[in-house]
């Protein structure tokens, strides 16, 4: 009698196993539980370089299999996350507003000078040496983004409040810090 029972119960459970394994292998979502679901990322390694569904090769967006564009993967659950509400639509738009700001010997600090006023002409922003960010600062005695050494001078020298990373400012700075960047090197060609 027990012995009955207990088989039934092992049959019961093997029956519950292969349900959930086939409710798995069925899912369209699930990423790896379909070996031959062509947009499953486990099995990319094996696919050639045009594959449609490999995220490395992908230029169009409305190719289904597309993290990037999710908004048309009806799998997808994702909502897009913004670091901040919209700020700019070029990159010009960002260094018109970053240029006010560097200009700007009120607004930015206690000490009443600009960024201007100490690095008017390139001047000890190095430009020389073409180093990229994060590179070792002696001012600072760090290493540093360059984020962190705007941050450092607006604290430091000028005596102000540090900018948030996501802030439209933070962009706007260090967009303008690239555009002069590129003016310097522009004029100094060889
Ligand atoms: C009172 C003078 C002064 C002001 C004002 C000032 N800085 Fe600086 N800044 C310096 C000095 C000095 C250094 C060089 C430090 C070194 O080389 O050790 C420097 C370095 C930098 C660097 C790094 C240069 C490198 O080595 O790559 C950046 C970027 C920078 N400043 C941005 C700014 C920005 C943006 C502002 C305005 C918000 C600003 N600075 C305001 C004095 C100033």
């Amino acid at each position: 009698m027990m012995k009955l029972r207990q088989f039934s119960i092992f049959l019961s459970l093997l029956a519950l196993l292969s349900f959930a394994g086939v409710s798995e292998a069925a899912n369209p979502c699930n990423p790896c539980g379909i070996k031959q679901n062509p947009c499953n990322p486990c099995a990319m390694k094996q696919m050639k370089k045009h594959n449609p569904c490999n995220p490395c090769s992908m230029k169009t967006m409305h190719n289904p299999c597309n993290p990037c564009g999710m908004a048309a993967n009806p799998c997808s659950t994702d909502v897009k996350k913004n670091i901040r509400p919209h700020a700019f639509n070029s990159f010009q738009e960002s260094v018109d507003m970053g240029r006010k700001m560097w200009n700007d010997d009120e607004g930015m600090g206690k000490a009443g000078v600009a960024c201007l006023s100490c690095h008017a002409d390139f001047d000890m922003l190095h430009f020389d040496k073409n180093q990229n960010f994060p590179h070792y600062v002696k001012m600072v005695g760090d290493v540093v983004t360059l984020d962190q050494m705007i941050n450092y001078c607006l604290l430091n020298p000028m005596q102000g409040h540090e900018l948030a990373q996501d802030s439209k400012e933070m962009t706007a700075m260090a967009a303008y810090y690239r555009s002069y960047r590129m003016k310097y090197l522009r004029e100094h060609k060889k």
